[in-house]
């Protein structure tokens, strides 16, 4: 193929007219999705970048675990740095659109009543990862679906930095590459997962569609 035609196909916008209704049916099926390439290229490497200023000014900070409270730092079970989306910036809001899309399908074919997203950047340092735990539990159960997809580029299996996906017996249904561009799906209440140590840096987006607190 002619380099310049594979440059244009590789830089081209994914059609999301056809990756939603794939996302979602496999959601109906299964609950859980794993769609490659959800992202363009172009997209990653602009939030790469804006992620590497962010963390260049200083601009994360420490994840917690928890709620009110029962919130803690525990570096030992989750290791990464983090900073909430805010739509300022051009490639954030293109994300964020998206994701709006994805929210409106996932509304209409799964009446889930998604009403806000929130979305965090993480940078894990090598030697950190995320203990196995829920999204959504006792005292914070608004988040109804989770999303999450992945900044690094030429991610290789030698860096580790999975996403292990478990069912409710906490039997292995995947291990998810934190490959660039890679869309991960699933519904919040149901499946244990955990970052596995990485060995470099790992940057991604995490992100829950959340239904309306009661008032
Ligand atoms: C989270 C999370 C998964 C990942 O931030 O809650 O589970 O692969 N992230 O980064
Ligand atoms: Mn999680």
């Amino acid at each position: 193929m002619d380099e310049a035609l594979k440059e244009a196909l590789k830089e081209s916008r994914p059609d999301y007219g056809q990756l939603i209704p794939e996302l979602i049916n496999t959601l109906v099926e299964r609950r859980w999705a794993v769609l490659p390439d959800f992202f363009s290229p172009t997209l990653v490497a602009a939030l790469r970048q804006e992620l590497h200023q962010h963390a260049r000014q200083d601009h994360l900070h420490p994840a917690r675990i928890g709620k009110g409270e029962q919130e803690t730092r525990r570096k030992e079970i989750r290791g990464d740095a983090i900073l909430w989306l805010d739509g300022s910036t051009p490639d954030q809001r293109c994300v964020l659109d998206i994701l709006e899309m994805l929210k409106q399908g996932l509304n209409r074919e799964l009446f889930l009543g998604l009403d806000s997203l929130e979305c965090h950047f993480a940078v894990y340092p090598p030697g950190t990862g995320y203990q196995k735990h829920l999204d959504s539990f006792q005292n914070n159960n608004y988040r109804r679906v989770t999303v999450v997809t992945y900044l690094n580029d030429d991610w290789q299996p030698a860096h580790g930095g999975e996403l292990a996906i478990y069912d409710r017996d906490d039997a292995l249904l995947a291990m998810v590459a934190p490959r660039a561009g890679t869309l991960v799906c699933f519904m919040s209440e149901d499946f244990p997962h955990a970052v596995l140590p990485t060995a470099i840096e790992r940057l991604s987006i995490a992100g829950w569609f959340r239904v309306r607190e009661p008032v």
